[in-house]
């Protein structure tokens, strides 16, 4: 049984994906925000590759329905009626629309996952959620895929922890000689077992630094609160939905 992680989407084509289960993560904070503005009511959410897609995708859409969202240098983008912290997508903000959301590394993340069946979206924020879902098909296939969105095309510590962490949740008495972990999945394991808790370990990021340094630390602190929800949403046809 065969677990591979890729800790950025660096270099993934989507013949690598064909038929298998994916995890996406980007726990700062582009699936946060995706897995709260579902909670919160909204109808789907279209992950674009840059903010130019989203008008592009957008440009003859009946402006009622949908709602723009995303972040450059994690501030909001212009013209945008959303960045991308999870704290904005309330009710009155989202629900009943159809979000189209461009970030930075998450939803570019997203897009090269298309050939996964299915691509599922975590954070904590639905950690327990998720990983049940990733390990029954873990069981069932013997087989999945944890993309981390990294950040800058690079390593990126909080969401190889997460992927560690749903590693240890999805392999549960799976016997260690059956178990096949790629370089970057035994990395993200033994990470996940010398870090803390979620605040910890996600307040120790770079990410989490650069927030902070923009004034949107309290996004760190609520993306590091697990199990608020328990949706676990599915990224099939271009659009994500719950
Ligand atoms: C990204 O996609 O790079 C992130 O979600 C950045 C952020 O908005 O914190």
């Amino acid at each position: 049984m065969k677990i591979d992680v890729y800790h950025t989407p660096l270099g993934l084509t989507a013949g690598d994906l064909t038929g298998r289960a994916v995890v996406v993560i980007d726990v700062l904070r582009a699936t946060s925000t995706i897995v709260t503005a579902l909670a919160a009511g909204a109808k789907a959410i279209v992950p674009a590759a840059s903010s130019d897609e989203v008008v592009r995708l957008t440009a003859n859409l009946e402006k009622n329905g949908i709602v723009l969202a995303g972040e450059r240098r994690l501030l909001k983008i212009e013209g945008f009626s959303l960045g991308n912290s999870p704290r904005e997508m309330t009710k009155e903000a989202v629900g009943g629309k159809t979000m189209f959301l461009a970030t930075t590394n998450g939803t570019p993340a997203l897009v090269a996952a298309q050939g996964g069946d299915p691509v599922l979206v975590a954070a904590a924020l639905n950690f327990s959620a998720a990983a049940e879902r990733a390990r029954s098909l873990f069981t069932e296939r013997g087989d999945l895929v944890i993309i981390c969105a990294g950040r800058d095309k690079q390593f990126a510590l909080e969401d190889a922890y997460t992927a560690g962490r749903l590693i240890k949740a999805v392999k549960k008495g799976v016997p260690p000689k059956k178990l096949l972990l790629n370089d970057a999945a035994q990395v993200s394991l033994d990470l996940a077992a010398q870090q803390g808790g979620w605040q910890d370990a996600l307040g120790a990021s770079d990410a989490a630094r650069q927030l902070g340094e923009a004034g949107l630390g309290d996004d760190v602190k609520f993306c590091a609160n697990p199990d608020r929800v328990s949706i676990v949403p599915v990224y099939a046809d271009r659009r994500i939905a719950a």
